[in-house]
């Protein structure tokens, strides 16, 4: 076998005219009984490799016939430009190794297969090329948030995730802690990045979080990603500013990097230069009038569902932050509005298409006696808390943050119905395996 280095699919083009061995699985294979072509990914790219029975000789032709769906192989060749496919470089092969065969029953096949078949085999399923686009975007997102904050000079904190203190009002995970009793797996890393923005002014932190949430819909998992920034001595203006400066750059930044995985994904990406506009802010007592006009039977003091989110948004067809809600809608810790003690300073931003929330943000109650009666009205175990109520009884301080969610947040972007296809492995309601 050739000791030449091995090079990427993506990187084929450089080495035009050259030998190359490369390490890739056959998509597919073709053979005229004379000559036969294998289609290989790696990954990084594709390619095609021709095998020519009277150049090859007898024992590795025989050996071509072995190359099923998802073969794994090392090849040695010709590297070459193809006239007539320009994108897909060729290797003239000369050497063949076989180096894990794959079986003839395969389970995904060039056919419609239902999203529960492909889910079962969701580790099969990530090596399709819609897939692999998604996983690119995910992770370009990801490192964009990554860049922005850092540019920013945030700490990127993390949080535990098993937790005495609860955070949000979804349903919990937990498990029994030893001799302390009840841990949940954290909701949310929010009330810890609270007291680190004491410590280090501003925080961003990202991990996983589990919501036990009773919700079969396209836009709920219980394990998804989230990121949250705490911000010192911002106010929910601040905090919409920093969203929506957050929302501008992750889209711009997928447009300019991700083009080739957009278009695997015929992603229509006209529609996300609305993001290039000033977003909406609409006070909550207006959305609700707006959602009602178009025919949701929504009250004031509900939270708003995901068609009055819809309703919402097709006004406008841009991102839409939803202002200040109705205090019983919202979570404990939301600072109440002094212009209205009804409502709280607070805000949704609602991503457009009928998308819905893909951020949930609010300047932070920091009155001691004003949190600890939201926590009683609440009904949540003041003990777990303690630590908390502290940060308002030791030098409290205005403060806001938010949390994007990763998933809802790649499927727009991506244009991706369901979250379930934009986390390689989902966990919901039906679904912990694989
Ligand atoms: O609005 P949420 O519940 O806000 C919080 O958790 C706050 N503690 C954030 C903060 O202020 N630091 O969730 C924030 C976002 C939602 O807007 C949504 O994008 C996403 O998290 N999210 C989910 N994503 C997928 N599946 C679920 N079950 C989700 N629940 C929330
Ligand atoms: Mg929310």
């Amino acid at each position: 076998m050739s000791s030449l280095p091995s090079v990427r699919l993506a990187d084929l083009s450089a080495h035009a005219g050259q030998q190359v061995t490369v390490h890739a699985w056959v998509t597919h294979l073709r053979s005229s009984g004379k000559i036969a072509f294998a289609a290989l990914r790696d990954g990084s790219g594709v390619a095609q490799a021709v095998f020519v029975k009277n150049e090859v000789g007898d024992e590795l032709w025989a050996r071509v016939a072995l190359l099923t769906t998802e073969t794994s192989v090392r090849l040695t060749g010709e590297a070459r430009v193809n006239p007539r496919a320009p994108g897909v470089l060729d290797i003239g092969v000369r050497a063949l190794e076989i180096i894990g065969p794959s079986p003839t029953d395969y389970p995904i096949q060039p056919k419609e297969h239902g999203v529960d078949f492909l889910l079962n085999h969701r580790h099969f399923w990530l090596r399709a090329p819609r897939q692999t686009a998604i996983m690119r975007i995910r992770s370009e997102v990801e490192q964009a948030i990554h860049d922005f904050f850092y540019a920013r000079d945030f700490v990127r904190c993390d949080t535990p995730i098993l937790t005495a203190a609860i955070g949000e009002r979804a349903g919990l995970f937990s498990t029994e802690y030893f001799d302390e009793g009840t841990a949940y797996l954290a909701q949310t890393g929010q009330l810890y990045g609270e007291a680190l923005a004491a410590s280090l002014g501003r925080i961003y932190t990202f991990g996983p979080t589990f919501r036990a949430e009773k919700s079969k819909t396209r836009r709920h998992l219980t394990e998804f990603w989230m990121i949250e920034p705490e911000m010192a001595w911002y106010d929910q203006d601040d905090n919409m500013d920093l969203q929506e400066e957050l929302v501008r750059f992750l889209v711009t930044r997928v447009l300019e990097r991700r083009p080739a995985d957009l278009a695997v994904l015929e992603r229509d990406t006209s529609k996300l230069d609305c993001v290039l506009q000033p977003f909406v802010r609409l006070d909550y007592g207006d959305a609700v009038k707006l959602a009602q006009s178009r025919g949701s039977d929504v009250q004031w003091g509900e939270d708003l569902g995901a068609p009055d989110e819809a309703l919402i948004v097709a006004e406008y067809e841009r991102p839409v932050f939803v202002m200040n809600y109705p205090k019983e809608a919202k979570a404990f810790y939301m600072k109440e509005n002094p212009a209205d003690p009804r409502t709280v300073l607070c805000s949704d931003l609602l991503a457009p298409e009928g998308r819905g929330e893909i951020i949930g943000g609010s300047q932070r109650e920091d009155d001691y006696e004003k949190i600890l009666h939201r926590l009683k009205e609440e009904k949540l175990p003041l003990e777990a808390y303690d630590w908390y109520l502290d940060l308002r009884r030791y030098g409290s301080f205005v403060h806001s943050g938010f949390g994007l969610g990763l998933e809802r947040t790649v499927a727009w972007i991506a244009g991706v119905e369901h979250i379930r296809e934009v986390i390689p492995f989902p966990r919901m309601m039906d679904r912990l395996r694989p």
